[in-house]
Order: structure tokens, then C-alpha cells, then sequence
């Protein structure tokens, strides 16, 4: 009826009036800032241009802050209702709204705090946990369920349904850290933060509203006034951030990106389909495995190398001696190149010649040496048609799995 598609409509549609508001804000601010950014030594050098001009960073604290400060004047437009009514006051709705923005800014500020500090590899594990705390303890008070239903292939073993306590929370906080992180390591050209943040912000939109309705309607809602300022801050966050950059994002923005879609996954309901849209990320955090853990030698920056001859990108490599690896070092490695997943020269000397490995390096073997806007643009359409296999796989598989 139509009052209920007013209360669904109306306040998805101030939202999208506001954020449209914010991207002309977001645009604006940015140049303005850049040069006191660089005063404030806050700035890089970009590894894949011939110059080495002073990049200011972490620019991703300005798109993040219009973002934020655009969700606070939001608060009371989604309880105007019952602001006037005086009544039934929805305290649990506002809770959740209230600790999701508590986690984001949480979020917004340690990832600042890393871009200033440059912290080592353990704080950024530890970092998103924190930030998810207020989170996790509003999911605690306010649905506290914890029982996940069980596929159908597996409720013979299962039941129909199982109790995971203590284990979902742990899930929910390690769906924070890998959000955040899947997207930083998945970085080092120039737009690809921003614009596989931007593929993923809009695959969750697009979800949302198709299961606007259905009968979780609100949940989906809810993430919208998130996710819509979410995608047009970040839009003209990537104006400035495409190739040739003028800023770079910082960890900032992959930080708050990331617990951005945590945030809406895990109050939304949707946290297994949030990870559908990570298919890239994924597939990049398993390749980058064995560097992540330090059993094959992992240099500071594997962004492929820029080859000042051709103008085009080669991968990066880590050199080592072969005795260095240990043993389930040595097994991965063989798995890697009987697959040819690896790019491996080996001397006589034992001195070993690797790719660095992340999904960008890897695009660049299979196609050859790329220019820079090029690579981002294939990455970017990998990401794409991975939500379009994510989409195709949720709603067939949602039946086989689930009765729906
Ligand atoms: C992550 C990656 C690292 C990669 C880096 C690039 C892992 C474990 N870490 O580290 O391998 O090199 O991101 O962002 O995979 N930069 C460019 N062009 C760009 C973006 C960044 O040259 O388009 C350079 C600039 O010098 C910039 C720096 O990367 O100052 C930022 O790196 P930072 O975000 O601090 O690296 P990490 O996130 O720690
Ligand atoms: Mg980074």
C-alpha cells in the first residue's frame, strides 16, 4: 500500500538528494586540501610515473569525513515518523544506526592514525577488530542470534539449524578484518582502490534494492543510507584518484570502505552475499598467502614495476636464496608452478627470481606488460563481471542451498 512505500521510499530518496550534495561538497574540498596535506608531510611519491612528484595521501580522510558528517545529519530523517507521533519510539533501529557509525568512525580514525604512523602488519589485523566492537556488542543486545540455518545438503549431518555462539562473533569480527585488508593489499595503481570500493559499493546497492521487496525490506534499507553517500564520496574521491592521480586515498579509505560493507553486511543480514562481492579480493588474499605470512619473502611494496623504456608495467619480483623456504614454503611453491601460477627463474646458484604475488601481477603475465590506466581498467572489469557471476550464483544457489 502507499504508505508503506512512502515510509520504504522517502527517506532512501532525502538520502540520495543529500549524498548527491555531498559528491559536489567532496569535489570541492578535495583540491582545496591537497596542498595542506603535503605540508603536512602527508604525502607519496607515485612508483609508476617517470616524475617523482609529491602525491599528497591519504585523501581519503576528507571523502571519508563529508561521508560521515553526511550520515549524522541523516540520523533523524529515518525517525521523523515517530518523532511527531510521540510514540513507539524504534530504540533498537536507533542503536544499530548509532553503533554502525560508531564503527565506521572508529574505523576512519585508526586508519588515519595508520596512514600518519605507518603501522606494522599485526596493528592492521588488530586495528578493524577494535573498530567492530560497538558493533558487535549492539548485534549482542539487540538480535543476539547466533543460529545460522544449514544448507540443505548438509541437514542430515547438521539439523536444520545450529547454534554458533561464541563462533559467529568471532566470524562477524574477522568478516571486518578481512574487508578492510582484502582491499589495501589489492592496491598500488592508480584507481584501483577507489574503483573496486566503487564496483562493490554499487553491487551492494543494486542488491538492496531488489531485496527492497522482499520481506527483510528494512535491513536492506538501512544499508542504503549507507551505502548511497558511501558510493557518491567516493565517486569524486576517484575523480582525483584515477589515473594520472593527484591524490592517493591512503589506507584511510580501504579502511573505511571496508568496514563500511562489514558494517552493512553483519546488521544487514547479508554478510555471505557482501562476500560474494569480494570474489577478487579473495582469489588475491590466496595467492598473497604465502607473502602475508612471511614463508616466501614479502618486500614492502609489490606494486608491479614501471619500465621507463616501454612506459608499460612489468610484474614486481621478491629475489631469494631457494634454502631460505622452508618446507610447507617449498610445497606451496610447487603447487604455484606446476599450476603456472608463478613466474619462477631459478639460478644455478640457487638464487630464485619470483613474482610478486597479487592478482595485478598476475593479470599483467597472463596479458604481457600493460600501461598503467590499462591494468586498472581490466581489473576494474574483472571486479565487474565477478559481481555479475556473484549475482548469477545468489539467486540460483540460494534455492539449491536454502528453501526460499
Ligand atoms: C599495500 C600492499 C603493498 C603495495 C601498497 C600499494 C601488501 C601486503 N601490501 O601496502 O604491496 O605496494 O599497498 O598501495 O600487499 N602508490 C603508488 N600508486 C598508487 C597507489 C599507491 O605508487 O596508485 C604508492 C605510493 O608511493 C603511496 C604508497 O603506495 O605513497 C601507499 O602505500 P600504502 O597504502 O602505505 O601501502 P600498504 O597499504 O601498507
Ligand atoms: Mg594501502
Amino acid at each position: 500500500n502507499t504508505e508503506f512505500t512512502w515510509r520504504v521510499s522517502i527517506p532512501i530518496w532525502i538520502s540520495g538528494i543529500m549524498s548527491i550534495f555531498a559528491y559536489f561538497l567532496t569535489i570541492r574540498l578535495i583540491p582545496g586540501l591537497k596542498n595542506m596535506f603535503i605540508k603536512a608531510n602527508l604525502f607519496g611519491s607515485d612508483m609508476n610515473k617517470r616524475n617523482s612528484d609529491k602525491i599528497p595521501e591519504a585523501l581519503g580522510v576528507v571523502s571519508g569525513c563529508i561521508f560521515l558528517i553526511t550520515l549524522f545529519i541523516f540520523i533523524p530523517i529515518p525517525f521523523t515518523n515517530y518523532i511527531f507521533e510521540n510514540s513507539n519510539f524504534p530504540h533498537n533501529e536507533f542503536v544499530e544506526l548509532l553503533a554502525a557509525l560508531l564503527s565506521i568512525c572508529c574505523m576512519l580514525l585508526l586508519g588515519f592514525a595508520d596512514d600518519v604512523l605507518d603501522l606494522r602488519w599485526r596493528h592492521k589485523i588488530l586495528l578493524p577488530t577494535i573498530a567492530s566492537l560497538p558493533l558487535l556488542m549492539v548485534y549482542y543486545v539487540n538480535f543476539n542470534s547466533t543460529l545460522i540455518i544449514i544448507p540443505k545438503p548438509f541437514r542430515v549431518w547438521f539439523g536444520l539449524s545450529v547454534d554458533l555462539g561464541l563462533i559467529y562473533y568471532i566470524y562477524m569480527g574477522m568478516l571486518a578484518v578481512f574487508c578492510t585488508n582484502a582491499i589495501n593489499i589489492l592496491a598500488g595503481i592508480n584507481g584501483l582502490e577507489v574503483g573496486q570500493s566503487l564496483v562493490i559499493a554499487m553491487s551492494i546497492m543494486i542488491f538492496n534494492i531488489i531485496e527492497l521487496n522482499g520481506s527483510l525490506w528494512k535491513a536492506h534499507q538501512f544499508s542504503l543510507y549507507f551505502i548511497l553517500p558511501y558510493i557518491t564520496t567516493s565517486l569524486a574521491l576517484f575523480k582525483y584518484n584515477r589515473y594520472p592521480a593527484q591524490v592517493f586515498v591512503g589506507d584511510t579509505f580501504c579502511y573505511l570502505s571496508g568496514m563500511t560493507f562489514a558494517v552493512v553486511g553483519i546488521i544487514g543480514h547479508f554478510s555471505k552475499t557482501t562476500l560474494l562481492f569480494f570474489i577478487p579480493q579473495i582469489i588475491n588474499f590466496l595467492y598473497s598467502v604465502p607473502q602475508l605470512f612471511h614463508l616466501v619473502p614479502c618486500p614492502r611494496h609489490r606494486l608491479p614495476k614501471f619500465n621507463k623504456e616501454t612506459e608499460k608495467l612489468d610484474p614486481s619480483v621478491t629475489v631469494f636464496k631457494k634454502t631460505e623456504l622452508n618446507r610447507v614454503a617449498r610445497l606451496i611453491m610447487t603447487v604455484f608452478r606446476s599450476l603456472k601460477l608463478v613466474n619462477w627463474q631459478e639460478d644455478s646458484d640457487g638464487t630464485v627470481t619470483c613474482n610478486n604475488l597479487t592478482l595485478i601481477n598476475f593479470v599483467i603475465i597472463i596479458i604481457g606488460p600493460t600501461r598503467e590506466e590499462n591494468l586498472t581498467k581490466i581489473l576494474l572489469l574483472i571486479q565487474i563481471s565477478c559481481s555479475i557471476l556473484a549475482f548469477s550464483i545468489r539467486y540460483p544457489l540460494a534455492s539449491v542451498f536454502y528453501d526460499v
